[in-house]
Formats: structure tokens, C-alpha cells, sequence
């Protein structure tokens, strides 16, 4: 295999809590990961990412640096954060002060194949599949769309979160 640079995925250098899974194949570095954690498989989780107690990663989705989840979320399928937004024409080229952190708050559900751009997502928030997620989301609620915006508040009773009237 001349010519060819193979780097295999691994899971190196993971500061790991109590009871956390990953499903290999899936490369997983210089992180930490909090109790009960779950990574699925073909995920990729960057240096430097810190992922809250009992969260889920669901296969496919890939977490780069300057990215902290929170507590109890569910990370669906292939969801991609974004950490170089090309602001300035093109990629950083490993110019990080180019690069922007996003923070995701604790409960919050990231529907499949969402895109989350660079923001700060507070407590208690679902973002639908597909999502493009370009600003910061501070109100509670169920975002959906490209860009992302919100399609109803999150009632702050969770008794009173079920839908009435639908069959
Ligand atoms: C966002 C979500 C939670 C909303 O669910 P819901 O409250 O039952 O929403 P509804 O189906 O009643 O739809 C309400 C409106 O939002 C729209 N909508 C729902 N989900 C949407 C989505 N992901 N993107 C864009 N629009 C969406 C609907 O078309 C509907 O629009 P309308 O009022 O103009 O007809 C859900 O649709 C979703 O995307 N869940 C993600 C699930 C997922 O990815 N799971 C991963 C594990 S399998």
C-alpha cells in the first residue's frame, strides 16, 4: 500500500466515567465523557469535547473540538457540529482562533441529521431532524427548519408536555 497514509480510528487518551459504552468502529480522542455515557458507532468525537452524564451519541455523528454537551441529551444520527464556519472565505487551515465553541445545554434532544452551527442551545430544547441550528436558542422549545426556528415553547411542567388531539 505505497503512497497511502493509514491512520486507524481509536478510542485514545478518554477521560471516562462510570458505566459508559462506545460501539466500535469509532474514533474517540482527548476527550471527556461523563457517567453512563453512550457512543454508537462510526462517531467521531474530537479532542477537548465534554459530554454530560447519560448522554447518548447516536451512530454517525460527529462532535469536533471546542463542543461541550450537557447532561441527559440525546445526540440522534448524524449530527454534525461545525466549529470552522468559513467566515473568512474558506477553511481556518488550523487557524483556531478562527474556530468558534458551541455549547449544548442538559435535556436536549438533537433530532437526526441536524447541522449545529457555532451557538450556545440552553436547557430543556429538541431540535428537529435536519435542522440548520444558526443562532443561539435561549427560550425552551422544539426548533425545527433551515435555519433552524422554533415551532412551539417547551411546556416548563413535563406533565403537560404531551400532545392533545392527535389521534
Ligand atoms: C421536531 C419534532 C420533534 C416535531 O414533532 P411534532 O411536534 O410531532 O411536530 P408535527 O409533526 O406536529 O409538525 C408540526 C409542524 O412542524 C413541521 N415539522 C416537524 N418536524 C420538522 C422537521 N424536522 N423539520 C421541518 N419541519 C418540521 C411539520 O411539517 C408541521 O408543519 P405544519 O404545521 O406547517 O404542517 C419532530 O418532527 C422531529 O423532527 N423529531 C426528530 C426525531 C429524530 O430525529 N429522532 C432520532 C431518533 S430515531
Amino acid at each position: 500500500m505505497t503512497g497511502i497514509n493509514l491512520k486507524r480510528a481509536a478510542i485514545v487518551d478518554v477521560q471516562a466515567g462510570e458505566n459508559v459504552t462506545i460501539v466500535e468502529p469509532a474514533n474517540v480522542y482527548g476527550c471527556a465523557l461523563g457517567d453512563g455515557v453512550f457512543v454508537g458507532p462510526f462517531v467521531e468525537i474530537q479532542r477537548g469535547v465534554r459530554v454530560g452524564a447519560r448522554t447518548r451519541i447516536q451512530s454517525h455523528s460527529f462532535v469536533c473540538e471546542l463542543v461541550e454537551i450537557g447532561e441527559d441529551c440525546v445526540i440522534a444520527h448524524g449530527v454534525m457540529f461545525i466549529n470552522d464556519p468559513f467566515a473568512t472565505g474558506g477553511p481556518a487551515k488550523g487557524r483556531r482562533e478562527l474556530w468558534k465553541s458551541t455549547r449544548i445545554g442538559s435535556r436536549v434532544s438533537i433530532g437526526s441529521n441536524a447541522t449545529i452551527m457555532p451557538v450556545s442551545v440552553c436547557d430543556d430544547v429538541v431540535i428537529g431532524a435536519g435542522a440548520v441550528v444558526t443562532k443561539d436558542i435561549d427560550v425552551p422549545g422544539f426548533y425545527v427548519g433551515n435555519p433552524a426556528r422554533l415551532l412551539r415553547r417547551l411546556d416548563a411542567d413535563p406533565s403537560k408536555r404531551e400532545k392533545h388531539g392527535r389521534q
